[in-house]
């Protein structure tokens, strides 16, 4: 087996490279920039570009994919048409596809869902054998110093999602660890898994997995999207914060079954453990 990861210099692809380098394969990873895991053989390319997308995937058998942060309808059309093309003249035996996000059933006017449900159909009826997973909020962000900072010089765990919703946070590498077996596993073929932490924590059970003196307090997404517009730029930051709205509007939005750990052979870390591992409680 040979592994193209599509975005290995980034977070989410740099977790799935780590785990396959992990598993003794050989991988090959995809990005603008060479600054991919220790053991990937970078494939500096980008996705806007057809020709190098295709030589990506040349003598490739399993592809892993997250789209970057790009929200153009148009754009990122032509990035899942070149990564088709090239999955197909490959003969690419498995593709997953990270949505990036959890995906409502409908349009929603938000761009961020709604590409990625455009990319995740016409993946599934490209005719390559591909499997779509949908994660939730990543334990990851919890990281970031806008929460981390709050939480250690005043106890406040600060994030932009409303008390009452429970959040099954996906830690990174359980996301390689998913993506790895839905790479490898038999009989996932067209399958779209929502992944997620074994609890879903609501925003006081998320503190107190810190610890028994930290509060939980909902940052406004105003709030929250003007300080990501300083780091990301506000293009990308508007992108992120309608995702945010629409889980401060709608609920349920992460009530789906968590039954993707058994179907992919996998045991997902509890957020108090991983928590806990980083010496963060
Ligand atoms: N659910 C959550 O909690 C959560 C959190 C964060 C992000 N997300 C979602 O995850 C997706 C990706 O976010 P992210 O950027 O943070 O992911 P990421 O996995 O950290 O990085 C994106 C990857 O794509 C590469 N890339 C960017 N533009 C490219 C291009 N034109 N051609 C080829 N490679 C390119 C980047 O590397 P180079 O710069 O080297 O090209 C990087 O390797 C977005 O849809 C976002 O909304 C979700």
């Amino acid at each position: 087996m040979r592994f193209l990861v599509i975005g290995a210099s980034g977070a989410q692809g740099g977790a799935v490279a780590r785990r396959l380098v992990a598993a003794g394969h050989e991988v090959r990873g995809f990005s603008r920039t060479a600054n991919v895991p220790e053991g990937v053989r970078p494939f500096p390319g980008d996705l806007g570009d057809a020709g190098r997308v295709k030589e990506a995937f040349d003598g490739v058998t399993h592809a892993s994919v997250v789209l970057p942060m790009e929200f153009d309808p148009a754009t990122v059309s032509a990035y899942v048409r070149h990564v088709i093309g090239g999955a197909r003249a490959g003969g690419v035996r498995r593709l997953v596809f990270n949505t990036g996000n959890r995906l409502p059933g409908r349009e929603t006017g938000v761009a961020v869902f709604d590409t990625r449900r455009t990319a995740a159909a016409t993946l599934l009826g490209s005719g390559v054998p591909a499997v779509v997973l949908r994660p939730p909020l990543y334990a990851d962000n919890l990281l970031a110093p806008w929460v981390s900072g709050p939480l250690a010089s005043s106890g406040v765990l600060r994030y932009p999602v409303p008390a009452r919703v429970a959040v099954p946070w996906l830690t990174h590498d359980d996301l390689g660890a998913a993506t790895a077996a839905a790479l490898t596993r038999d009989g996932l073929d067209g399958l779209t898994l929502d992944v997620g932490g074994p609890q879903a924590l609501t925003g006081p059970e998320l503190a107190a997995a810190f610890g028994p003196r930290v509060r939980y307090e909902e940052q406004d997404v105003d709030a929250f999207e003007a300080g990501l517009a300083r780091m990301a730029g506000a293009e990308t930051a508007a992108g992120v914060a309608g995702t945010y709205r629409w889980i401060r509007d709608t609920d349920g939005f992460f009530a789906t079954a968590h039954d993707a750990g058994e179907r992919l052979g996998i045991r997902l870390t509890p957020l108090r453990d991983w928590i806990a591992a980083r010496g963060l409680s």
